[in-house]
């Protein structure tokens, strides 16, 4: 270093002075930009995050898949325009929930992000929103399935109304091109590698057979690894499943309630269960990915965690926008 050093210091003091004075510009505390913070309810709830942390501890213990849940409804919620929680609004008169359309099959234990919700409204009532919440809940999921622990913002308000009407031109279908898939994630500012590293939480979890059959009948994609096609005719035995028969295939064998790179070794095995997984080794633009993420676990999580953290911070709603839910299953009734 030598001489070098008082240069970086110097840079370093300028750059930290600008941010400072950018972020005091803007209003308080908020940053310009997302203008979601780090700890938004320090003062208003400071045992929010705590609670929450608990929370999402104690569920995990009693039903292991709530972690799955609450890591798929952070790709749900804030890939559809916004993290504004509108996945959790139940349908109304007027409006078709989220939850039921074809995008969200399988989606399960929305009544425990309830039970979160009323823990921290016990708490602080009227102050935590349910996107929060959302956002952070898939947070502690995925530590609690072993995987990294990413800092997150908080700050975000809920949105009145469901996007039921335009979730299939956000959420990519189970069989999209690779192009889409890409261009959709481009979008919200998430690049190549970030997409690879997303799609990393198929290392748990489920896929129901009614998204694998069309790989199986009338005949088998040849492109599967033969010993994974044996394990999946016999989970998925009929070519059109039975609605009512929950049948279902785990997306990773090997180690299916663990956040790990497993999920890429397997996708090299040709052992990826959605085409759109397969489709990230046959990619030219995405296999180089899937090697470093298979051979370097640390490299998956650092990519996941930049990828995750953009993704929580798409266009939410802040400020006085929106309104802070009391029940994250409908919007609050004005008078
Ligand atoms: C191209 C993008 C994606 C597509 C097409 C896709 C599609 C799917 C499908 C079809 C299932 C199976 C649902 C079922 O049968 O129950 C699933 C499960 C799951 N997905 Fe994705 N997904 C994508 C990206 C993501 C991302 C970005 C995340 C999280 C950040 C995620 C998290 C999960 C989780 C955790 C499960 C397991 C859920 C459970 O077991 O309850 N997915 N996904
Ligand atoms: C994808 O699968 C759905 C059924 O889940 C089917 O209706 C659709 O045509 C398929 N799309 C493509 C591009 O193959």
């Amino acid at each position: 270093m030598g001489f070098r050093a008082p240069f970086f210091f110097a840079a370093l003091f300028l750059s930290l002075s600008a941010t400072i004075i950018s972020s005091a510009s803007a209003d308080g505390e908020a940053e310009a930009g997302s203008g979601l913070v780090m700890n938004f309810y320090k003062d208003t709830c400071p045992q929010a995050e705590e609670i929450i942390t608990e929370q999402v501890k104690l569920l995990y213990k009693r039903h292991k898949n709530t972690a799955f849940s609450w890591l798929r409804n952070i790709f749900h919620d804030c890939a559809v325009q916004s993290c504004d929680a509108s996945l959790l609004l139940d349908s109304t008169r007027r409006d078709l929930s989220e939850k039921e359309t074809d995008r969200s099959f399988g989606m399960r234990n929305f009544r425990y992000l309830d039970t979160i919700k009323e823990a921290v409204e016990r708490e602080c009532p009227g102050v935590v929103s349910c996107s929060d919440i959302l956002v952070l809940s898939a947070r502690d999921g995925v530590v609690a399935l072993g995987g990294p622990y990413i800092p997150l913002k908080t700050g975000r308000r809920d949105g009145r109304r469901s996007r039921a009407d335009v979730i299939e031109e956000y959420l990519p279908d189970h069989n999209e091109s690779m192009s889409v898939v890409l261009e959709r994630f481009a979008k919200m500012g998430i690049d190549t590698p970030g997409v690879v590293a997303l799609l990393g939480s198929h290392s748990v979890g489920r896929t129901h057979c009614v998204k694998l059959v069309h790989r199986l009948y009338p005949e088998v994609d040849p492109a599967l690894n033969p010993d994974h096609v044996e394990h999946m005719l016999y989970k998925c035995p009929d070519p059109i499943p039975d609605p009512k028969a929950v049948q279902y295939v785990r997306n990773d064998r090997g180690t299916p309630m663990i956040f790990d790179n497993n999920y890429y070794r397997n996708l090299l095995d040709n052992k990826g269960l959605l085409l759109v997984d397969h489709q990230l080794v046959v990619d030219k633009r995405t296999k180089p990915y899937v090697k470093k993420m298979a051979k370097n676990q640390n490299y998956f999580f650092k990519e996941f965690a930049r990828a995750l953290t953009i993704l929580s911070e798409n266009n939410p709603l802040t400020g006085d926008q929106g309104e802070i839910r009391r029940q994250c299953n409908m919007a609050n009734k004005h008078h």
